[in-house]
């Protein structure tokens, strides 16, 4: 996640910015984030406050854009087999998800992955049920949400339904979902 936060940031506002944004969160002395080492959550969390600091937005919209770009990014960074294995449309991948982190995390021996369960609606909509041993991350299964919509060329509303920020037990998104390819 790291890793892809300053791919994010380098790629749409240059290398200064992401300068400033790590000495923010005293990451100054870090020269690049390694694929296989974990850091400490906290690394993270300070990257975002950092960046919401420095780009005039909230933290929540920041991890909003960042669950946008994770699917872009995972494609690009070797994952395209494994995205493209786990579904061929976004109701089926969604079905999957705990699979597709199983399968990640042969390579991340240390993951702690989210769970998800889905329940179909009859008219192309779902209640998609997200667990995490983690807090905040809500507003990045929005943005990644969106970033699979585009994926899959479906238009996609999220509409957030609980919330464990908000006491309740789960958190749980209503989707909306239809196809965006044009006829024939
Ligand atoms: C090839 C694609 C993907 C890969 C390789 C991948 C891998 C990972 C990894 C390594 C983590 C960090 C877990 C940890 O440090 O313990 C993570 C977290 C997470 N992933 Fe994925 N992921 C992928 C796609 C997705 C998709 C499509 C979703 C859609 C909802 C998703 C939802 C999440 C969430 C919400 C977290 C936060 C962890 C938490 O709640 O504790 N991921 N993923």
């Amino acid at each position: 996640m790291n890793r892809a936060i300053q791919q994010m940031v380098c790629t749409h506002h240059g290398e200064e910015l992401w300068q400033r944004i790590k000495e923010r969160a005293d990451l100054a002395d870090l020269d690049f984030f390694s694929t296989y080492q974990a850091y400490p959550d906290d690394v993270t969390h300070r990257l975002v406050a950092a960046a919401s600091e420095e780009l005039g937005l909230t933290p929540a919209e920041i991890m909003q854009a960042f669950g946008e770009y994770w699917i872009t990014y995972t494609a690009s960074e070797g994952y395209e087999q494994l995205l493209e294995s786990t579904g061929e449309t976004l109701p089926e991948f969604l079905d999957h998800l705990d699979t597709l982190h199983a399968r990640a995390g042969l390579a991340f021996p240390e993951l702690k992955p989210p769970s998800f369960r889905c329940q179909h609606g009859e008219d192309q909509s779902l209640d998609l049920e997200y667990r995490s041993s983690r807090q905040g991350l809500a507003p990045m299964v929005v943005g990644l949400l969106h970033g699979l919509g585009r994926r899959f060329r479906t238009l996609v509303t999220v509409e957030q339904t609980a919330a464990r920020a908000q006491g309740d037990q789960q958190d749980l998104f209503h989707i909306r979902y239809h196809d965006d390819k044009p006829e024939g």
